[in-house]
């Protein structure tokens, strides 16, 4: 992608959670962007060729002697330089101005007055609406006490004096507040504002990303052939799209069925795939080799673990078969990549290879082939669309690996796998007809092989209990118990246990993560 923009910026990562926040931010306004991490090697920086540099938040105190600093080198590559939160705090103290401890701290919603309305970077919004006052969102400790030569302060709140700075002939720029989280307001113009001084052009358009990684593939691939695993999930789904497109027939897909996935998912992959793209995509039905694997396994990491091997072995079995095949694609998406390399100390341009996947080994004799390794997810859903792949697909839960695997609590039955199936089923549909389905991030039924007492008629029945589970997050690290409304919950209960006979009680999970984790296993 760095060779096909040309209007580029560069994010240098101190460790914030928004840092991806920042990138998605400026794509999201048209223009490509990275991370790299504060300590990576300065050639890279330079490699990169950025038209401006984003100086991210963190953790570190800028007092401290051993803080992290970026390279001063790039205070002299004469291209535009926003700080933000930490970033402004070093790029100060970088460039001979001071910090110090904020006598009050300031977390959450402050406001911020515009004090110089000719601002090269907050003028604009002053002068667009005559709004010189914003709510932001802050989030620090420290802030700058006195400003660097040639510097003037352009912004302050009512606990932070100096809370906007710049420096307009060289294009520096510092904030105190977060631009890129959406509480602040008109933050996203703010960044845009930035992103204009850089001189980008807006070129990173679902349509121009979709032609670079097609003629990518194209020219990688040539004439060879090319296999993949497709799961159903996004990222598979749209690589499998981008390779047709690119290569057509030169493709062909493995779809293991272990069993274990939900209601009929088995039969929509091969219809959207196969049926309605028409890309080659050969069916492993390892139903069997998955259950008679797992019996007598309770153990949930050891069922991970069985899961993972088996599917090893049916993906190897299968493509084995296969002739002459040469690349192995896979669904890496860049927060993988970013993740996988640390970003706080890791050089995630040094790593270049990272070990993401469906859970294939490495020594498979395969070049690997990555279209999605620098797009955020929600460019790869957009990608998607613009592909043709439904919605419903594009927009879906995450689904773990290992499927109902773990969802069934204990030993593994083909029984249960079907109770629980159904039971999740009618658990969706519910939650699509009450348009709740995209008001929670993930949703889903769990197996409980307990006997719980029931009357039907006069008579007594024991059978098995079904828990919904429902969940708000944003990360999937935390999360809180989706507070679904009771006559939705009620309808739900009242079609599981009236439509599938083996269930006698619904259970609705109310714990939240920590200190629960979202799934049951
Ligand atoms: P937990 O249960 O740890 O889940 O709170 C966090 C997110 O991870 C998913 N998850 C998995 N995904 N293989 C996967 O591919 C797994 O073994 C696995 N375990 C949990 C879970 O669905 C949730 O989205």
């Amino acid at each position: 992608m760095a060779n096909f923009f040309r209007d580029k910026l560069l994010i240098i990562d101190f460790g914030s959670q928004y840092t991806q926040l920042i990138a998605r931010r400026v794509r999201e306004i048209g223009v490509y962007s990275e991370i790299f991490p504060y300590d990576c090697d300065f050639k890279y920086i330079t490699e990169f060729e950025p038209k401006g540099i984003i100086l991210s938040g963190g953790p570190d105190t800028v007092l401290e002697n051993n803080s992290a600093r970026v390279d001063e080198k790039v205070f002299e590559l004469d291209i535009p330089i926003l700080g933000i939160c930490y970033g402004m705090q070093t790029m100060s103290v970088q460039l001979g101005g001071q910090a110090q401890f904020s006598k009050k701290h300031e977390y959450g919603f402050a406001t911020l007055n515009i004090d110089n309305t000719k601002s090269k970077l907050l003028g604009q919004i002053t002068s667009d609406s005559n709004q010189k006052k914003l709510n932001v969102w802050m989030s620090h400790g420290i802030e700058v006490s006195v400003i660097p030569n040639e510097f003037e302060i352009i912004a302050s709140s009512n606990n932070c004096a100096i809370a906007a700075i710049e420096r307009s002939d060289k294009n520096f720029f510092g904030l105190q507040f977060h631009p890129e989280v959406t509480h602040t307001d008109r933050g996203k113009e703010i960044l845009e504002r930035f992103v204009d001084i850089c001189g980008c052009n807006k070129e990173w358009t679902v349509k121009n990303i979709v032609k670079n990684i097609t003629n990518n593939l194209k020219v990688n691939i040539g004439d060879k052939k090319v296999l993949l695993g497709l799961s159903g999930g996004v990222d598979s789904s749209v690589v499998a799209a981008l390779l047709h497109k690119a290569v057509g027939d030169q493709l062909t897909c493995i779809f293991v069925d272990n069993g274990l996935l939900r209601l009929n998912e088995g039969d929509q992959v091969m219809n959207t795939f196969s049926k309605h793209m028409g890309v080659k995509v050969i069916r492993a039905n390892a139903q069997k080799k998955f259950f008679s694997a797992l019996s007598n396994v309770s153990d949930p990491e050891e069922k991970r673990k069985i899961i993972g091997r088996c599917f090893i072995e049916v993906f190897e079995d299968e493509a084995t078969k296969l002739k002459d095949i040469e690349f192995l694609a896979q669904g890496t998406i860049y927060p993988d990549v970013i993740e996988s390399a640390g970003s706080k100390t890791g050089k995630a341009k040094v790593i270049k290879s990272h070990h993401n996947v469906g859970g294939l080994p490495e020594d498979l004799n395969f070049k690997l082939v990555e279209p999605l390794r620098d797009l955020f997810k929600d460019e790869v859903r957009n990608i998607g669309l613009d592909l043709g792949i439904p919605n419903k697909m594009l927009f879906r839960h995450p689904f773990p690996g290992p499927g109902l695997g773990v969802r069934i609590l204990g030993f593994v039955e083909e029984e249960y796998a079907e109770i629980l199936r159904l039971a999740d089923n009618i658990f969706m549909e519910e939650l699509y007809k009450a348009d709740l389905y995209n008001k929670v991030n993930q949703a889903f039924a769990v197996f409980l092989p307990v006997k719980s007492v029931g009357v039907t008629g006069d008579e007594r029945r024991y059978d098995f209990v079904i828990s919904l589970r429902a969940v708000e997050t944003i990360d999937f690290m935390t999360a809180r118990w989706a507070r679904l409304p009771f006559e939705f919950l009620d309808v739900v209960s009242n079609r599981i246990i009236n439509e599938i006979n083996r269930v006698s009680r619904v259970v609705y999970d109310i714990s939240g993560k920590p200190p629960a984790t979202i799934e049951w296993e």
